[in-house]
């Protein structure tokens, strides 16, 4: 059996969903899929995923190996002679929530080798602790995306709240250039002397419920004059980088109605929302940026 998990975007409120601020977020078509295969031999619990280039063992000194034997740990599997063979449809490290999508992938999948039904409780905890390993203060937000899908409102304090909305189409602009997710969230705590009362991080939950309700009205236009706010907002955190800000006018130039980063930033994805037919010039002045960008489409009640 293949165990999915999907990637995300952030809309609105990245950074500040880490201090209790809600952010608007949606799974993406998309994500990381992994199949638990007996390893021959019964040699020891792995990890296989060519699209990443990823091969490690269980035991090495490698990240993804200290995840995955968090996930074992929280969900009490041992160390299962399994190879875990994986795809990616995302790139890692693109601020689209891979680490999240791969940690529920391999959750569900490991529970399902060991014909346990997948809870979502014991899937969440799994994931959350992989996340906490890899990223350090992470909200929450990718895991919840990753399992859930479809888009919503996610608080710390009370998880997702799906709601639904019309299909709406994002474009997804990944950059390229790789980051940490910890060092970025490292970077706002510095600025903010890690306080929910930063003025800055109060305006992006503020942003959030502004862009919310104006995706529930189909205002568009609303939606991405939050997006650009918000972007300034994180850019002025230390958060974006020269790339970022260039691929986010290139789209603003382009008729988009708003861009941003989407993420942690200092690296990673930016992402737009445009009239249809802007679309277009906005991916070909990405590409002209060396940036093959795409289309998502988020929501619809999926
Ligand atoms: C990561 O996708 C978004 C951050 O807000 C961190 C987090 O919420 O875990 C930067």
């Amino acid at each position: 059996m293949t165990a999915v998990g999907l990637g995300k975007i952030i809309l609105l409120g990245e950074h500040a969903v880490v201090y209790g601020y809600p952010a608007l977020a949606a799974a993406l078509d998309r994500g990381v899929t992994i199949a638990a295969v007996p390893t021959p031999a019964g040699g020891s619990l792995r990890i296989d995923i060519p699209a990443w280039d990823l091969r490690v063992l269980a035991t090495d000194d490698h990240p993804v190996s200290r995840a995955l034997l968090a996930i074992c740990d929280e969900l009490g599997v041992g160390r299962p002679a399994v190879t875990l063979v994986g795809d990616a449809q995302i790139p890692h490290s693109a601020g689209l929530g891979s680490s999240a999508a791969l940690a529920v992938a391999v959750a569900r999948a490991l529970l399902a080798y060991q014909k346990r039904p997948a809870s979502p409780k014991e899937v969440l905890a799994a994931a959350n602790a992989s996340e906490a390993l890899m990223h350090g203060r992470a909200s929450g937000v990718d895991v919840a995306l990753a399992m859930a899908g479809g888009i919503g409102v996610f608080r710390k304090t009370t998880g997702l709240q799906p709601f639904p909305s019309v299909p709406l189409r994002v474009l997804v602009g990944p950059s390229g250039a790789a980051r940490t997710t910890s060092a970025m969230v490292d970077k706002v705590a510095d600025a903010t002397h890690a306080s929910a009362d930063d003025k800055r991080l109060r305006e992006l939950g503020g942003l959030t419920d502004i862009g919310a309700a104006a995706l529930v009205a189909k205002d568009l236009p609303a939606l991405g004059a939050a997006m650009n706010r918000a972007h300034e907002i994180l850019a002025g955190l230390g958060v974006s980088t020269e790339q970022l800000d260039s691929l986010c006018e290139a789209a603003r130039v382009s008729g988009a109605h708003g861009a941003k980063l989407t993420g942690a930033g200092g690296g990673g994805a930016v992402i737009a929302i445009a009239p249809r037919d802007r679309e277009q010039a906005v991916l070909t002045e990405w590409k002209n940026a060396g940036v093959t960008g795409f289309v998502a489409t988020v929501g619809g009640g999926a």
